[in-house]
């Protein structure tokens, strides 16, 4: 699966951590930075990440930021994004099977390595179910 990836300085490491088990298990990984442990501002990756899924360049976007709120919630300001911030499995599941969401945050800070590679795991593994939660998912965006 060809999936976009990002962080700043707070999901830094984690975004590191995750993107080598993607790559290991055979995925294409885009990484829009950032590159280095350095500040930088969430806000500039959330929305890049989220343009290129808008523009369908990558199936998912994968952010991180300390707590993954600040770039969820950017991610989220662009047009035909749904971005998840998750921090355990089942939302991570229902996140794709009821919400179709096509972004997935996390916080470097706030989820160890190991749980956000299952968390990362359930995310891929899950469809949208469709049905009623497309109605729904249709009124998300207005
Ligand atoms: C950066 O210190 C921090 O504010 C950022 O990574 C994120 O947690 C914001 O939501």
């Amino acid at each position: 699966m060809k999936l976009a990836i990002g962080s700043d300085h707070g999901g830094y490491e984690l975004k590191e951590f995750i993107k080598d088990k993607l790559v290991e298990t055979g995925h294409e990984v885009v990484d829009y930075g950032t590159f280095h442990g350095e500040s930088v501002d969430y806000p500039d990756v959330g929305r890049e990440v989220a343009l290129a899924i808008q523009a369908e360049q990558a199936q998912y976007g994968i952010v991180f930021c300390g707590t993954g709120i600040g770039i969820s919630l950017a991610a989220n300001k662009v047009k035909g994004i749904r971005c998840a911030l998750v921090s355990e499995e089942f939302s991570a599941r229902m996140s794709r099977a009821h919400n179709n969401a096509n972004m997935l945050a996390m916080g470097g800070r706030t989820v160890g390595p190991e749980l956000a590679w299952s968390i990362m795991l359930a995310f891929l593994e899950t469809e949208f179910e469709g049905g009623r939660h497309a109605r729904r998912v249709a009124k998300i965006e207005g």
